[in-house]
């Protein structure tokens, strides 16, 4: 079955010992045992999201998620997280086999030590340059994720992070592509190009077996591509990391709290490290308050343009055989012109 996208992902299923090269990314909240073995059960590769997690939650969130799949399974790491050589100590105990490290260029010996546990490490690549440092450094694949993604993102789109990356590595290295990617076409598209497989967090954040609230469910299903819009930077003097997420009440009140927080700044009733905390944490806690307590109103529901396409609850099976379905009509569409 599906032969063709069998055989443009053979070097991505290989590296990552599943059935499919389509990770399901890490998401925040989402992404724990229920959603990561449901996603390796039917054949993907599922990612823990640690996020911010103490080395004692992921421990046990490994060994619940190991309870539940005999497949293989990631862990996503972010890199400035106080503990991260520990969190990696708790992957090398469970021999992991991939550990994701997000959120930045790895600090010095982090991906060493991933390495020594005999893990495959898996980076994000920002631009081409930072692609080719990071395998120089020993990453053993990347991802390269564009602007239409859910969550923290970058300046560079998909399409052209993609032509600008793949003819450069994709030949002689592992490289998936994440951001937008919503139906099996734009997945054909890619492997073309050379990707060894993809990377989606939107299209399956929303699964049945996803433990998302209803609510954050119900959101995703109303919204359209336009919905899903990046934070905005009010001043310049006031640094804001971009995230997708859909708008509501608590994305129109964080420009009022950076006009707020300005004003203050500017009458000198506040210093800037104050200033700029207070901005920092506006939204803390907030995806956790959408995902775990429904509250889509002031909590942050990060998602990606293709929310879009997002439109009923369906098992990750499910979601996983549409797009290869889509995925190996259009490559045979092509081979057959
Ligand atoms: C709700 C949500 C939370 C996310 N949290 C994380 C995270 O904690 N760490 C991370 O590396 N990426 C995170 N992402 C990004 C995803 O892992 C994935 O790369 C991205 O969703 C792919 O693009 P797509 O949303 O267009 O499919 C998150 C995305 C969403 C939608």
């Amino acid at each position: 079955m599906y032969t063709r996208t069998k055989s443009l992902m053979a070097r991505g299923s290989e590296f990552l010992g599943s059935e499919w090269a389509i990770l399901c990314g890490a998401m925040s909240w989402v992404s724990e045992r229920n959603l990561v073995s449901a996603i390796s059960n039917a054949g993907g590769f599922g990612v823990i999201a640690c996020g911010a997690m103490t080395p004692d939650l992921l421990d046990a969130e490994i060994a619940g998620t190991r309870a539940l799949t005999g497949k293989p399974f990631g862990v996503n790491l972010i890199t400035m997280h106080p503990q991260l050589f520990e969190l990696i100590e708790v992957c090398a105990k469970h021999r992991v086999g991939h550990v994701v490290l997000a959120g930045g260029i790895p600090p010095k010996g982090s991906v060493e030590a991933i390495k020594q546990s005999g893990a495959r490490v898996i980076c994000f690549a920002p631009t081409l340059a930072l692609g080719k440092k990071l395998l120089r450094s020993g990453a053993d694949a990347l991802v390269i994720e564009g602007m239409e993604a859910g969550g923290h993102i970058g300046p560079v789109s998909t399409s052209v992070l993609a032509q600008e990356i793949l003819p450069a590595l994709a030949e002689e290295n592992i490289v998936f592509v994440a951001g937008g990617v919503g139906r099996g076409e734009a997945i054909a598209g890619y492997l073309e190009m050379g990707a060894a497989g993809v990377q989606l967090g939107t299209r399956f954040a929303c699964a049945t077996e996803s433990i998302a609230h209803p609510d954050f469910k119900k959101a995703f299903f109303r919204a359209s591509a336009r919905d899903a819009v990046t934070s905005v930077q009010v001043d310049p003097r006031l640094p804001v990391i971009p995230v997708r997420a859909l708008k509501n009440k608590g994305t129109e009140e964080f420009t009022a709290k950076q006009i707020e927080v300005a004003g203050k700044l500017d009458r000198g009733e506040i210093e800037m490290g104050e200033a700029q905390l207070q901005i920092e944490h506006f939204w803390a806690g907030a995806l956790r308050r959408a995902v775990i307590d429904g509250d889509v109103e002031a909590g942050s529901i990060m998602a990606g343009q293709s929310v879009g396409m997002v439109t009923r609850e369906e098992p990750v099976a499910e979601v996983i055989a549409t797009l290869l379905e889509e995925c190996e009509a259009a490559l045979s569409r092509r081979n057959a012109a």
